[in-house]
């Protein structure tokens, strides 16, 4: 069986599905793997790395994808590289399936089996295979890095001859992964952190990294947490409370780090424009959740806005900043994922439709859309079903 690796950085996607590791075990699982042309370059993986691994180099994604049973790729497959993936072939990517099923509906019609890896589910089995979480971790970390280069000051205290700097007050709201590893990023850097979550669990996990926890703990923030470990959405009573709260800490804060998400829904607004106006000029507010619409009211995608000197900064595709670690990491969860859909006898994919793992992923197959969440709804029917992981990867916490 033929895997094919095609290039993504022409459509400003600086991973890559493979490395020179995973080409390696794909190989000795026996395949063949075609890596298009510079599919690495933006990685640091060199075609002669592919090569050295056992990798063939296809000059194009036509070359490339001719044949191949098995397409891995970072993003969903574009129109023109659908036109190029044989009918029954498999391909794997993070899918962005909602709002996008007229792209969904195009992928089924060509008669590609497709998965998409963030809908795995949270379970112990699959966390080999969570992108969700080894994206979101980088995306944590290197929020205060990005945070950091264009905060005008230094973050830990430092006692000089010239005179004590104080440290940087940083405060992460929203402590999922991303959250969490904000944290321990700006801890190790020297900074006094706050943070804040609806979820009560989340209050633990923050003192245990030497933070402080933040928020109004009343009866609703003690269940506001699905039995899936996500976060609810709010009353607007406790809205207007915790953004009480927020206001007044905000205000002294150097740093704000959103990563803010409620599955299936926009992004929750955490920091309003007064509170931006709050803030010291000089400040920054990092923005994670901008491509899902937002935490902070003023921060653009793509962007760093300057408001009165307090900078809100939208970066979109974090985990890309940092495209070598993070396409090392997304490939061993795609290794991981792959590696059970093929039979170690007849060296071909074997799908099994009962499989927990391929029934949350599988968005088309037989030349139609099938995952659950994407069946037209009718109204005896509840949706989404209720056996199927919720919109945005929403599944169980295990
Ligand atoms: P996420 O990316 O969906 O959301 C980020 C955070 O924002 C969450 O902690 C959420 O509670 C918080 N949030 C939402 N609305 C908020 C508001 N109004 N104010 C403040 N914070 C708000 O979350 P992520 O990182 O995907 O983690 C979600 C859960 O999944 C956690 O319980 C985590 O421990 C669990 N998990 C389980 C794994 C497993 O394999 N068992 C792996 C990774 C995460």
């Amino acid at each position: 069986m033929k895997i094919a690796i095609v290039d993504e950085s022409a459509a400003g996607e600086p991973r890559v599905a493979a490395t020179p590791e995973t080409v390696k075990k794909f190989i000795g699982l026996g395949a063949s793997v075609s890596v298009q042309s510079n599919a690495g370059k933006a990685s640091g993986i060199s075609n002669a790395e592919y090569e050295a691994a056992g990798a063939a180099i296809a000059k194009t994604a036509k070359e490339a994808l001719k044949d191949a049973g098995l397409v891995l790729k970072v993003r969903r497959p574009t129109a023109a590289e659908t036109a190029l993936i044989k009918s029954g072939a498999t391909a794997i990517a993070i899918m962005d399936p909602y709002g996008n099923e007229a792209e969904l509906a195009r992928i089924a019609q060509a008669g590609i089996i497709s998965f998409a890896m963030e809908l795995m589910p949270r379970i112990t089995r699959a966390q080999v295979m969570d992108v969700l979480s080894s994206q979101a971790n980088l995306a944590g970390y290197r929020a205060v890095i990005d945070g950091s280069a264009v905060y005008g000051r230094a973050f830990p205290m430092m006692m000089t001859a010239a005179g004590t700097v104080p440290a940087a007050r940083v405060f992460i709201m929203g402590v999922g992964v991303a959250g969490l590893q904000a944290i321990a990023t700006a801890r190790r850097l020297g900074a006094v952190v706050t943070a804040t979550d609806v979820r009560p669990a989340t209050k633990e996990q923050v003192e245990s990294l030497g933070a402080k926890f933040v928020a109004v703990e009343d009866e609703e923030f003690k269940q506001a947490e699905t039995s899936g470990g996500y976060a609810k959405e709010m009353s607007k009573e406790y809205q207007a409370k915790q953004a009480a709260l927020v206001a007044t800490h905000i205000a002294k804060q150097d740093m704000v780090i959103t990563t803010a998400l409620i599955p299936g829904r926009p992004a929750p607004k955490l920091v309003s424009t007064a509170m931006v106006e709050s803030m010291r000029p000089g400040s920054v507010v990092v923005d994670l959740a901008v491509e899902r619409g937002g935490n902070c009211e003023l921060s653009r995608p793509g962007e760093i806005v300057d408001h009165n000197g307090v900078k809100i900064v939208g970066y979109e595709n974090v985990p890309g900043r940092m495209a070598a670690t993070a396409s090392s990491l997304y490939a061993k969860n795609l290794y991981a994922f792959a590696e059970t859909l093929i039979s170690k006898e007849t060296k071909a994919l074997e799908i099994n439709p009962e499989d927990e793992l391929v029934k949350a992923t599988c968005l088309t197959r037989d030349g139609l859309v099938v995952h659950p969440n994407f069946q037209p709804k009718t109204p005896s029917k509840p949706d989404p079903s209720p056996a199927a992981p919720a919109p945005d990867g929403a599944a169980q916490n295990g």
